[in-house]
């Protein structure tokens, strides 16, 4: 076998590397954004709902199946799944490249995304906010994301480089650095700004409403949307961003445990502190500092054009009414602590694709933490060059979104009806350090299966799903009302942009999927056992 030796350093670092994982831009960006975009409490009860059924299940399911895994040397989901099917069914080794295709694929954009926080990091500390009205700092973000200057590409090749050195140190000295660093820092800075948006009272440095006017937007239940699926499917997606279920870098970093290590306190501890973090933190400082500033209807109106940007428009302006030292501090707290977060999460991205070129091509860390800088780089590039044209969305919507619903629905299946519901309680439970409510037996087996069932053929069919996405409806609906000449050429060039693309990840996956096909070819070759005794 020609698995390469790799280990977590500790527990503890094991727990950070993995909330890190979760923790991230969705964390602090994505769910307010989403949770204001579909109606503030009208969200939440679907959110936690789908985190109970969806997210928790999944949770201990890509824990278990990651230490099984492991114990046969596979490190990314081609082989683990592999491994999981018995390898009866080859074809699963395919379903499996959906866990390196979607890591690769999100961090292409999102190291883009990590990037702009590190930016504001620096435009925070050398005061470029100072002197601008609310109109010119949102501006500023246009003018970033438009390229304006080399800025936007000069911290994002530091983001790439500063990645790629740290996958190259390892698991233990690297990620579990990072993350010891990096978490309790966010935490830090996170409570730092939840206290001041909780805190914020009306008239007070200019604001309009008390910061509760914003969590109460949030947490008040309006039971108006249990019957809307496009806030469950919203809610859905959140659950799986945030948790990075349905990713394949959950599986990964649980590859490298030993297998005396309990699996199910250990995904509890990372899944709820993420949930902590989201849901506590998350929530008490973009919506409550912007709400009282702005106002419901206006913060409403701003998430409807870029939920992302949010974060980037606001906040630096409204911490100039602060005063110069505390805003210096909060935009330092805010965009550092998303920092941390993005990093903490894009490294887990990383990971999948090393364990695979080392597992499989037997390349040395270095090597292939550089293979992924690079192909970050050349798979990020359009997101960065050609973001006005819906290049970055586009991904995120197919890799960020699509492709962890597809993935999570097949590894479900694969653990509880072909591994069998038995075994897969066994490895669950095997050396836990805590008790599993048995009800999860069922969930896992039943209940989170027939809704990812659900959620997908919802997001197929439903207006605006998948098959909407595919035919361009919305974009053709555009080109066919607008009535100048240069809006015209614009939308058919974001419509070109688009299909490519799409068109440059089927490639990705493709090529992915042959890589598989080569090194099944090579363990033949070898004659490294392809299906491992389960004993
Ligand atoms: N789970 C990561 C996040 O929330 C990807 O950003």
């Amino acid at each position: 076998m020609s698995a390469h030796k790799e280990a977590w350093g500790s527990r503890v670092g094991l727990v950070l590397a993995m909330a890190g994982n979760a923790v991230g831009l969705g964390n602090f960006l994505r769910f307010p954004a989403q949770a204001i975009q579909n109606g503030g409490g009208a969200f939440i009860i679907p959110y936690l709902i789908c985190f109970l059924l969806m997210g928790i299940p999944l949770l201990f399911v890509e824990w278990s199946m990651g230490r099984f895994g492991g114990r046969f040397g596979d490190h990314s989901t081609p082989f683990i799944l592999n491994s999981v099917s018995g390898g009866k069914r080859a074809w699963w080794k395919y379903v499996g490249v959906f866990g390196i295709f979607t890591n690769l694929a999100v961090a292409a954009y999102y190291c883009y995304l990590e990037s702009w926080t590190l930016a504001y990091v620096w435009r925070s500390i050398s005061g470029a906010f100072a002197g601008n009205d609310a109109a010119a700092v949102s501006q500023m973000f246009t003018d970033y994301v438009s390229l304006g200057t080399s800025e936007p590409i000069v911290f994002w090749i530091i983001c790439l480089l500063l990645n790629t050195w740290i996958l190259s140190r390892g698991l233990a000295g690297g990620v579990e650095v990072a993350a010891k660093v990096g978490m309790p820092l966010l935490i830090f800075f996170g409570v730092f700004l939840a206290v001041r948006g909780i805190t914020l009272t009306a008239g007070e440095a200019g604001a309009v409403y008390d910061g509760t006017e914003g969590l109460n937007f949030l947490w008040t239940p309006d039971f108006s949307s249990i019957w809307d699926f496009k806030v469950w499917l919203a809610a859905a997606g959140q659950v799986f961003f945030t948790l990075s279920v349905g990713m394949g870098s959950i599986q990964c970093y649980a590859s490298y445990l030993r297998q005396r290590d309990d699996v199910a306190l250990n995904a509890m501890s990372a899944g709820w502190m993420n949930e902590f973090v989201e849901v506590v933190l998350g929530a008490a400082i973009l919506i409550p500092i912007s709400v009282g500033y702005l106002g419901i209807e206006r913060v409403v109106e701003l998430t409807q054009t870029g939920g992302l940007g949010l974060g980037f428009r606001t906040l630096p302006y409204l911490f100039q009414q602060w005063g110069p030292i505390l805003a210096a501090l909060a935009g330092m707290a805010w965009f550092g602590l998303l920092f941390f977060a993005g990093v903490t999460s894009s490294l887990a991205m990383g990971t999948p694709v090393m364990g695979f070129l080392r597992d499989e091509f037997g390349w040395r860390r270095e090597r292939a933490a550089w293979a992924f800088g690079a192909l970050v780089f050349i798979l990020g590039a359009p997101t960065v060059f050609f973001f006005s044209y819906g290049v970055f969305d586009e991904y995120d919507y197919w890799a960020g979104s699509v492709s962890l619903v597809v993935f999570a629905m097949f590894e479900i299946i694969l653990f509880a009806w072909v591994f069998g519901m038995d075994n897969a309680w066994a490895e669950i439970n095997r050396n836990a350090d805590m008790k599993v409510p048995v009800i999860y037996k069922y969930i896992i087996k039943y209940v989170t299966p027939v809704i990812l069932i659900c959620v997908f053929f919802g997001s197929l069919l439903s207006s605006g799903g998948i098959l909407d996405k595919i035919a361009n409806k919305d974009l053709h609906a555009q080109i066919a009302a607008a009535t100048d000449p240069a809006q015209v050429t614009e939308l058919e060039k974001t419509l070109t942009f688009v299909n490519g693309s799409r068109l440059l990840l089927v490639v990705i996956f493709a090529l992915i999927a042959l890589l598989v096909y080569l090194a099944q070819r090579k363990r033949n070759r070898e004659g490294r056992v392809p299906i491992p005794s389960r004993e």
